[in-house]
């Protein structure tokens, strides 16, 4: 319980491997997680080689992370496995559709939780990396990831270099709704997001941008619409061609 909240992401990392026990004991606890049907529907690629981590790279837009932490974990659905299995036993899948590229990704969601909390628990810090589905594609020849197969998320891991603060979040109140959603009226969102709002380090954001408010920090330079659109049609195109998409 104090692992979670402890948690923050870290980008800066000392150059030391992860010892080979501690890091068995991370994958066996991400194998532990709860899986679609025990069906474990997700492969993990360990990548601690410099040169595979150095052709990964470009695919996280050059985030240091990637070649400075020891490990990079990439989280991948995977049906082909299970697909394998079948086939060899004269089971005919039925795998090879949107619902179950769903379900392979809860899968890997689920063991790369469990595997950053164990993680964590050995004073090792780690960096979830959202560039992954962006170029998902470009993963997939590096990793050599057969059909059936495609990335969904990478976790970075390492000893930390220093310890960031925690980072704020919305009140608990903002994300549970009790027995029903209760939808927000304008009067909530400004109260849910005020204190975020308010913050030092927004000021400091708005003023290093030359926005008027957070929202249009989202909206106009994290997480724009087009490269939104681009990026969707690239996991799209990917997910067909990785035979997730045939009905
Ligand atoms: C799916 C996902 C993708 C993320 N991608 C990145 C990333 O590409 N680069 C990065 O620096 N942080 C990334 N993060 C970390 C988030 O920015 C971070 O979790 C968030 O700001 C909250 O901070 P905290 O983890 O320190 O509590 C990602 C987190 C998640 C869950």
């Amino acid at each position: 319980m104090e692992t979670i909240f402890k948690h923050r992401s870290i980008r800066r990392y000392k150059p030391d491997a992860i010892p080979e026990n501690i890091l068995d004991r991370i994958l066996e606890a991400a194998t532990r997680a709860s899986t679609t049907g025990n069906m474990q529907l997700y492969s993990i690629v360990v990548s601690t080689d410099p040169k595979v981590k150095q052709a990964l790279s470009p695919c996280h837009f050059n985030q240091p992370m990637v070649t400075e932490a020891p490990v990079v974990m990439t989280f991948c659905a995977d049906i082909h496995r299970f697909d394998l299995w079948c086939e060899q036993r004269g089971a005919e899948p039925g795998y090879d559709n949107f619902l179950w590229f769903v379900n392979g990704a809860i899968d890997a969601l689920l063991a790369s939780q469990n595997a950053v909390l164990e993680a964590e628990t050995h004073g090792l810090g780690i960096c979830y990396l959202g560039t992954t589905t962006y170029t998902a594609d470009k993963i997939v020849e590096i990793l050599r990831l057969p059909k059936g197969v495609i990335p969904v998320t990478t976790v970075v891991m390492g000893y930390p270099t220093d310890c960031p603060p925690l980072t704020d979040r919305l009140p608990v109140e903002a994300v549970v709704h009790r027995d029903t959603y209760h939808d927000y009226t304008p009067e909530a969102i400004d109260r849910l997001w005020a204190e975020r709002e308010n913050s030092d380090e927004t000021k400091r954001l708005l003023a290093e941008n030359g926005l008027p408010n957070l929202a249009r920090i989202f909206t106009e330079r994290r997480y724009r619409k087009e490269d939104n659109v681009q990026f969707s049609r690239t996991y799209l195109d990917l997910l067909r061609k990785q035979g997730f998409m045939k009905q």
